[in-house]
């Protein structure tokens, strides 16, 4: 598949619940979510439909998604099943990883049933190593959590595990160094994220916002001139940079300041209640939910749902016409 800035289409996001177990400030800061009935919410199968046809179509890399996936019931039986569609060779999940220790019923770490499932990759949020500043950032006390889900993830061996944490002047400006380190120490790969207006648009302020160039500059501060590595390529839009004497990788994922953060756009998202959304950065999005249950539509008119979402993928995403750095916040169309 592919669009009409000639995006190969190869991988598809695919969120399944809104639910979460923590309250992250540019997230889902309000305490009392209004979350979707399980009706509206797609069954494993139909998801399972969606990735099938999209396999069919080019689609090979599948990361799993939330809020926060694994708060979905018999979310490991889902990994399962999607490691047995054909064509999809890379599966990939992202989460807070507070859940990754907690043990299943067969006695091993979430971490590791999910590595059993052939799960390859694991990307995990965390934005400090203070468990204070955690506890605010994430409106939740899991710091201890989250890192014993890490060290689970690392016990499971995973190919690679990544940290993503998300540039917050005042909260984690003073830390960039010690998350390196603690990556470092890990054996993780640290990427740097700006925040960006998703889910909710108060956060992001000219006061929370740290571009990541001056990320970048702070940490060059301490550890020396960032080599440039463009030799390195992750799945996704992050640029890396070397770090000197230790020649430790991080990366930056900087969606607000990169102009050219769209350019190598591969993906599609499907939300847990069933739009397909051509592009995170634009409110498109279109409604798969009402052909998935629809007894007369088959996988043929699913596979050309797809084609037709493919071909209205915007050129880049629109945050930017919504938020420039440095400049008065105007209001964000949430
Ligand atoms: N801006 C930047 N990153 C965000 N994430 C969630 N919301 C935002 C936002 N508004 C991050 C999470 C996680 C990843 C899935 O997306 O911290 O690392
Ligand atoms: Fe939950 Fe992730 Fe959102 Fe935080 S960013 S509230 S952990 S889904």
């Amino acid at each position: 598949m592919e669009d009409r800035f000639g995006h190969r289409i190869s991988y598809l996001r695919v969120s399944v619940t809104d639910r979460c177990n923590e309250r992250c400030q540019y997230c889902m800061p309000q305490e009392e979510q209004e979350w979707l009935s399980r009706d509206d919410v797609l069954s494993y199968e139909e998801m399972l439909r969606v990735i099938r046809v999209g396999a069919g179509m080019g689609i090979s890399k599948v990361r799993v998604t939330g809020g926060e996936p694994l708060t979905r019931r018999n979310v490991l039986w889902f990994f399962d099943e999607l490691n047995k569609v054909e064509g999809i060779k890379d599966i990939g999940i992202s989460t807070n990883g507070t859940l990754l220790g907690k043990r299943t019923h067969e006695g091993i770490t979430t971490a590791q049933a999910l590595k059993n499932a052939g799960v390859r990759t694991v990307n995990v949020s965390l934005d400090t190593l203070d468990p204070k500043e955690y506890a605010e950032t994430t409106g939740r006390d899991l710091f201890h959590e989250a890192v014993a889900g890490i060290d689970a993830a690392r016990g499971a061996g995973f190919e690679k595990i990544k940290i993503n944490s998300v540039l917050m002047r005042h909260r984690n400006e003073h830390e960039l160094w010690d998350l390196i380190e603690f990556a470092r120490d890990r054996d993780l790969l640290l990427r740097f994220i700006e925040l960006m207006p998703v889910s909710t648009t108060q956060v992001l302020t000219e006061e929370n916002f740290l571009p990541s160039g001056e990320a970048k500059k702070l940490i060059e501060f301490r550890l020396g001139k960032l080599k440039p590595r463009p030799d390195i390529r992750t799945n996704g839009p992050a640029t890396y940079y070397e770090v000197p004497e230790t020649g430790q990788i991080i990366g930056f994922i900087g969606a607000m300041t990169n102009l050219h953060f769209c350019e190598t756009c591969n993906k599609l998202r499907l939300t847990c209640e069933g739009k397909l959304r051509p592009c995170l950065g634009s409110h498109l999005e279109f409604d798969m939910r009402e052909i998935l249950r629809n007894p007369d539509m088959t996988d043929a008119d699913v596979a050309t749902f797809f084609k037709h979402v493919v071909d209205r993928k915007p050129e880049m995403h629109e945050f930017r016409d919504n938020y420039r750095p440095g400049r008065k916040m105007i209001a964000i169309g949430g």
